[in-house]
This record gives structure tokens, C-alpha cells and sequence, in this order.
């Protein structure tokens, strides 16, 4: 399939939108069930609702768009450079707190061509809320358009990150990051699902997040919410993005330059 057109893209959104609300509701059906996981590496989980989830939009979004490859964290965990149009699916992002009840999880749909964030979809059913934005155009939460915040300092700034599962090394393992913008910001939180970390700041909950080490389908689907939304996004260098990276300052762009100063200087 070529670029989609401003119609197409329409629909797209719509469609990632209507797969992710039935992935969430079959999530659901394991909320505080207290699931067993296997472990894919240290500290990262997998549950058979992953899987399942997985199964289904793989299934769904196969059907409705043939020529549109589908790349998933569970069944092809693939994380490399594409070219053209691919689906970047993360069925269960948060899959720590799903297994513990904590209700921060979700599923990401995204589409984006040359690895470029068009259109994406997010839906948190235990929080009962879902997002959804096309990048130019807008975004939403629960159907209602929401933009970035008007925050204008880090001191004033609430701010989210989180870790990697492997935190071997410094910089990589965010610690020292941490540190230096608690100090500045407001406040600093850390509730488990990158994607709805992204949302957030498109919403304009928080007025920044930045992390380290993230996979595209952890990013893209909510890159393009937040994007549409208003929101900068950067590598943590503030130059261009590069999802399978994952090195990524997301913000509402006016205290875009202050964070990446203070991560940059954490890691020297
Ligand atoms: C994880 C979450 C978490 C982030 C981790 C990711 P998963 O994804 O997004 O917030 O800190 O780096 O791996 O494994 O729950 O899909
Ligand atoms: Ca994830
Ligand atoms: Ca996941």
C-alpha cells in the first residue's frame, strides 16, 4: 500500500481505535486474575494474555489490511528499521502491573511508514481510557480532542519516565537520570507502560516523559497520539527520533530543552 490519503488515514485510526477496544476487553477477562508469566529475560514477562491479545489484532488487522505487515512484540518481536507501511502492536504494554492488578496497562496500535508514527491508537480498559490520534491532524481522549499542556518550566512540570528490564549499566539504566530530574521537576512518576506514559503527555497530564531503551511498538502508536496532540519528540539529544533506539524526550515542547539539558548532564 502507498501513503494513505487524509481519508484513509481517517480510517486507519478508526480501525486501530476498534481493534485495541477489543484486545482491551479480552485483556480484561485476566485483570487481577493474578495471570502466571513466564519470563522472556530478567524482569520481563509474558502472559498468555499477551499472546492472546496479540493473536487477535494480529488477526484483525491482517484481515482489514492485507498489505500492511503487523509487527508485534509477542509473535514476531522484530525490532529492526522498516521501510514503507507496518503496524506496530504492543498487546499488553505494562505487563508487570497486569500481573500484579495494577491497573497502569494497556494495548498500542500504530502505523507508521518509513518507520515515520501516522496514526495511533491506545486503550487502557482498567483506567477506562482510551486515546487515538493521526500525526497533522488531532488526537483524542475518550472521544473528547485533548492537547499537550501550556507548562513553561521543569520546575513546574510533572514528568514521567521509566526503566528498562536489563539495568546492568549506567547510563542505560536511567538511575542517575532520575535523580537529577527529581531535583528540578515537580515531580517525577513512574507507573510501568511507556504508551501510556506518551498518552499522558498528549493529554496533557504530564508535561514531559523521557526513557531509555524503549521498542517501537512500546512508541509508536502513542508517538503519533502525541504528536497529533502537539507534542515534541526527540531522541534524548533533542535531534530526530529513532524508535527501535528507543532513547526517547517526549514533551509539550516548552520544557522540551530543559530536560534534555538535565539527562544529558546526568549521563556525563
Ligand atoms: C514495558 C513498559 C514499561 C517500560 C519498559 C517496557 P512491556 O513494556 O512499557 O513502562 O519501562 O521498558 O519494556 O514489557 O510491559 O510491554
Ligand atoms: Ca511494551
Ligand atoms: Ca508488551
Amino acid at each position: 500500500m502507498s501513503t494513505p490519503s487524509g481519508s484513509e488515514r481517517a480510517a486507519l485510526r478508526a480501525l486501530a481505535a476498534e481493534v485495541a477496544r477489543e484486545a482491551a476487553v479480552l485483556l480484561m477477562a485476566g485483570y487481577r486474575s493474578r495471570p502466571s508469566a513466564d519470563e522472556k529475560g530478567p524482569r520481563d514477562l509474558v502472559t498468555e494474555f499477551d499472546r492472546r491479545s496479540e493473536a487477535l489484532v494480529g488477526a484483525r488487522l491482517a484481515a482489514a489490511t492485507p498489505a500492511i505487515p503487523v509487527i508485534g512484540e509477542e509473535l514476531s518481536g522484530d525490532d529492526r528499521h522498516r521501510r514503507g507501511l507496518a503496524w506496530y502492536v504492543d498487546p499488553l504494554d505494562g505487563t508487570t502491573n497486569f500481573v500484579h492488578g495494577h491497573p497502569f496497562f494497556c494495548v498500542a496500535i500504530g502505523l507508521a511508514a518509513d518507520d515515520v508514527p501516522l496514526v495511533g491508537a491506545v486503550d487502557a480498559p482498567a483506567l477506562g481510557v482510551a486515546w487515538s490520534g493521526e500525526v497533522g491532524v488531532g488526537a483524542s481522549r475518550n472521544g473528547e480532542p485533548c492537547r499537550v499542556s501550556a507548562t513553561a518550566e521543569l520546575g513546574d512540570a510533572l514528568v514521567a519516565t521509566g526503566f528498562p528490564p536489563v539495568r546492568d549499566r549506567a547510563p542505560a539504566d536511567n538511575f542517575a537520570a532520575f535523580v537529577r530530574v527529581k531535583r528540578s521537576a515537580r515531580a517525577v512518576r513512574r507507573c510501568g507502560s511507556a504508551a501510556i506514559d506518551l498518552c499522558m503527555v498528549a493529554d496533557g497530564t504530564y508535561d514531559a516523559y523521557w526513557e531509555r531503551r524503549l521498542h517501537a511498538w512500546d512508541t509508536i502508536a502513542a508517538s503519533a497520539i502525541a504528536l497529533g496532540a502537539g507534542a515534541r519528540v526527540t531522541a534524548l539529544d533533542g535531534g530526530p527520533p529513532d524508535y527501535h533506539v528507543g532513547h526517547l524526550v517526549v514533551s509539550n515542547g516548552r520544557v522540551h530543552e530543559a530536560l534534555v539539558a538535565a539527562v544529558a548532564e546526568a549521563a556525563r
